[in-house]
């Protein structure tokens, strides 16, 4: 029978009172229509489709009752919302995982010609189960294309007897140790990802352990990963490990790192290169660790499985469990990032993550609005926001002499108020500075600045910066440092400026469009 949206676990009921209106909705960026949500779960392409799951409280807008909401797309920037899909129940939480095209029925719930599409998740047992406060890997299966799920009847199929072993990514490996299913998933407070293989999805084995390496200060939580061509040579595949762990991400709280290296079928095998070994005061340095993002809300970041041509797409939480229960928005709290592209190229020697957002396919051609203008110690404005869409902002900059280069962002005229992200060329850092971005005082740890180290090519700086009512996400270098935050600027702040101080910039070319 499939699972039914309204089975009894209401605990909670709205976030906190007296919430303004509506306004910061994002026209990009998916949120629930009038719930809570964290965490994308199961994504996964099937038949034209992308499903976008997540982490949802079908009762309310903070934390709590999870279950798997829904959502799909054809183009992974507009999404239709769908009845909660796997919901919990008196004995447990449906919490974080991912889901697999079956492709040849090794479960049994499909059939050859209609396999089925298979969710593996974690029980996170409540008080009323015989397994309390246990975290274990369960199934639910599909039949109609991830409409509506069935909770298999001998769940959970992995269970360590552990508090906090959860968020478990499926994958098939086919390569030099066979053709298997393999899992990933944490054992959080260890700061380890274990390893599993399986042959049928319902009995799993131990193949390996990682970690802990790098940030390792606290809880890791969803894990993922996956093969990539370097520089798109199929003859050069390495494997990317994702680990999202919170706190202790570069940026304060919540953040995604990752590592490149090896995997035979069995072990993750870290490249050297990757790993930041502790200073002599037992920590990491976590500036040299490797970022999904460096801003303070791209987190539990995992990729989509099954989509042609070997296209990998990650999206995240676009959320830090600092202050993710507390953000003014209402009836709905919280939303997902834009979906990334992601592929490895190399970089100074090394394969590194390049991340490109993926956009609306019929971006109108706006122009260009400066091409080769020299900027003296001197502001100029730049196209307003317009209501109801989305802004991109494209630059390739010379910084030249100046010392830096700020984008005032989501700023009303004459207001002070506003979000700047600067290219610091002194430090060679791009910086996101959201202190006096509106409303920062609905939580304490909100107000912040965060930077990132940026190269230049060639001298030029080159930006994408996407605006979205209340989200600025920067994609440096052609996507080589991404630096990413939620801002919620005061009613009518759709103005944006350039600034250059300190010396002579030159702009080679700058672009604005709305986006919707
Ligand atoms: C990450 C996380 C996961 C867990 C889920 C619960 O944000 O804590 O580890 O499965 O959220 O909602």
């Amino acid at each position: 029978m499939p699972t039914s949206p309204a089975s009894a676990c209401r605990e909670t009921e709205g976030g906190p009172a007296a919430l303004p209106a509506d306004g910061y909705r994002p026209v990009l960026h998916y949120t629930a229509n009038k719930t809570w949500l964290n965490d994308p779960n199961g994504l996964v392409w099937h038949q034209g489709r992308y499903h976008l799951y997540y982490q949802n409280n079908p009762f309310g807008n903070v934390w709590g009752n999870m279950s798997w909401g829904h959502a799909t797309s054809t183009d992974l920037v507009h999404w239709t919302e769908h009845p909660v899909a796997i919901a919990c129940d008196e004995d447990e939480d449906v919490f974080s995982g991912s889901i697999v095209v079956d492709h040849g029925n090794t479960s049994g719930f499909g059939t050859a010609d209609q396999p089925a599409l298979v969710a593996v998740y974690t029980s996170a047992f409540k008080q009323r189960s015989p397994r309390a406060g246990t975290q274990a890997q369960s199934l639910a299966f599909s039949s109609d294309g991830g409409m509506s799920w069935t909770k298999y009847a001998d769940n959970p199929v992995l269970d360590r007897g552990s508090a906090d072993f959860r968020d478990p990514k499926v994958f098939r490996y086919h390569g030099v140790s066979g053709s298997y299913w393999v899992m990933v998933a944490v054992e959080a407070r260890h700061q380890q990802v274990l390893l599993y293989r399986s042959d049928d999805l319902k009995s799993w084995e131990h193949l390996s352990t990682f970690g802990p390496a790098n940030a390792a200060g606290a809880e890791w939580e969803c894990p993922d990963l996956f093969p990539l061509a370097v520089d798109g040579v199929p003859e050069n595949v390495k494997w990317v490990l994702v680990v999202n762990l919170n706190p202790g991400a570069v940026a304060g709280g919540s953040g995604g790192q990752y590592f490149v290296g090896d995997f035979d079928g069995v072990e993750f095998i870290a490249d050297p290169d990757c790993l930041v070994p502790a200073g002599a005061d037992g920590d990491v340095d976590l500036t040299r660790c490797l970022w999904l993002d460096w801003g303070r809300d791209y987190y539990a970041a995992v990729s989509f499985s099954n989509v042609p041509e070997d296209r990998r797409i990650m999206i995240g939480w676009m959320n830090n469990w600092d202050y993710a229960n507390s953000l003014p928005t209402s009836p709905w709290r919280a939303s997902m990032s834009l979906a990334r592209d992601v592929v490895l190229e190399t970089v100074s020697g090394a394969p590194r993550l390049i991340q490109r957002p993926v956009l609306p396919a019929n971006v109108p051609d706006p122009g260009t609005v400066m091409r080769d203008v020299d900027i003296h110690d001197s502001s100029r404005r730049l196209a307003e926001a317009v209501p109801g869409a989305a802004q991109l902002i494209e630059a390739e900059i010379l910084p030249g002499t100046a010392r830096t280069i700020d984008f005032r962002l989501l700023s009303a005229p004459g207001a002070t108020a506003a979000t700047v992200l600067s290219f610091d060329a002194v430090e060679g850092r791009l910086v996101l500075d959201r202190r006096d971005s509106g409303n920062t005082a609905f939580h304490d740890s909100f107000a912040s600045v965060e930077s990132a180290p940026v190269e230049l090519d060639d001298g030029a700086l080159r930006i994408r910066i996407v605006i979205d009512q209340c989200s600025v996400e920067a994609f440096a270098q052609d996507g080589r440092v991404v630096l990413s935050d939620l801002v919620f600027p005061l009613p009518g702040s759709r103005s944006a400026e350039l600034h250059v101080a300190g010396g002579t910039a030159t702009v080679r070319k700058l672009t604005v469009t709305s986006v919707s």
